[in-house]
């Protein structure tokens, strides 16, 4: 097996594989919460809801695979399950029985997942800063910041008068 030789030892590139795995199974339930609402939100703003969060799930997508090869790059593991998101993520998932939450509910819950992965990235930001300069890696943090941000705010809007 060749060496990885990227200048980064295999100690800071596991710590920094174990924030991007947790980051991983946080972006994977806020998809399937963001495509769940899609699909099952009802109200009198319903088609541009619909459409908002088509857009936002196609972007999780996104994310997703970013956040899986930069472990790669990495030559670490990503996560591998539905179960190793589960055990992983710092969000809760949407209850599977019991009445729906109403269209603002909805969006409400969602801004609050958003605002969640915005508080963790901060913090493994700058603990993987402190990792051997991983520019890479805060690099795609900085990103993921700034787009999730943009997407709070477009849900944050639906709920101000
Ligand atoms: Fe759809």
């Amino acid at each position: 097996m060749a060496p990885t030789s990227i200048g980064l030892s295999k100690q800071a590139r596991e710590q920094t594989a174990k924030h991007l795995n947790n980051l991983l199974a946080d972006e994977f339930v806020l998809l399937m919460k963001t495509w769940s609402c899609h699909w099952n939100l009802k109200g009198p703003n319903f088609i541009s809801l619909h459409e908002l969060l088509d857009e936002q799930y196609h972007a999780l997508v996104d994310f997703v695979d970013d956040i899986a090869e930069r472990v790669r790059a990495l030559d670490c593991v990503a996560l591998r399950s539905l179960h190793d998101c589960h055990e992983h993520t710092r969000l809760k998932e949407m209850p599977s029985e019991g009445a729906l939450p109403d269209e603002m509910g909805m969006i409400a819950g969602l801004l609050d997942d958003h605002e969640t992965i915005i508080r963790e990235l901060r913090t493994s930001h700058d603990n993987v800063e402190e990792y051997e300069h991983d520019v890479g890696s805060v690099s795609l943090m900085e990103d993921l910041i700034i787009k999730h941000e943009k997407m709070a705010w477009f849900l944050r809007a639906h709920l101000e008068k």
